[in-house]
């Protein structure tokens, strides 16, 4: 994170809070997450196309890291919730839509069918997958189209993490270098950057 010249004691306490909170996520996910986060499938989803601006992959990582920071919030609140199951069950969600295009004959099959691929993959990733997080990974469409409802609280935490992250997507782009998506957000504030610069010089 950019470390600015002034800061105040207030905002260096936050700062440093936030960074914290991401390396015991970054910790909690390379922990829980290690066999999924080796594996070529991961590799992959960071070459296909998801959410418009983004890829497979780094949609992954957004929701693994928003639904693992609100499972630290329903801790502090009391609640009881499986990390484990939430890194699993995140990282895993949508590893079953690669290869969409070839998988899929419709928009609609692929929505409903992949839900049950990425279950597959995830029994092939980890040993003994408990079926908590098949359940979370099978729900995770939910609200949208004709999925189940989560039967749990840490399906719900995926479930919401995915639609806010989907949106993230398609706000923030892809930050991944090198995989053919196109990031539209950070094209575009070049082209405002150089105008400006540009009508300085004027
Ligand atoms: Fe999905
Ligand atoms: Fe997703």
């Amino acid at each position: 994170m950019r470390n600015p010249y002034y800061e105040s004691t207030i905002h260096r306490q936050i700062r440093e809070k936030r960074e914290n909170r991401k390396d015991r996520i970054k910790e909690d996910l390379m922990f829980y997450g290690n066999d999924v986060l080796k594996s070529d499938e991961m590799k992959q989803a960071f070459e296909q196309t998801h959410h418009q601006w983004s890829t497979v992959g780094e949609h992954t990582f957004r929701v693994a890291f928003s639904s693992v920071m609100i499972c630290y919030a329903l801790r502090k609140l009391g609640v009881k919730v499986s990390v484990p199951a939430v890194v699993i069950g995140s990282l895993c969600h949508d590893l079953g839509i690669l290869g969409r295009s070839e998988k899929y004959s419709s928009k609609k099959e692929c929505y409903t069918e992949h839900p049950k691929d990425s279950v597959t993959v995830a029994r092939e990733l980890v040993d003994e997958l408990p079926d908590k997080t098949e359940d979370i990974i099978e729900r995770h469409m939910w609200p949208a189209g004709d999925s189940q409802a989560p039967n749990s609280i840490e399906g719900l935490v995926v479930s919401v993490a995915d639609k806010y992250s989907a949106v993230k997507d398609l706000v923030k782009g892809s930050e991944v270098n090198n995989t053919g998506v196109k990031n539209y957000l950070q094209n575009e504030r070049e082209k405002i950057r150089k105008t400006i610069k540009n009508h300085k010089r004027q």
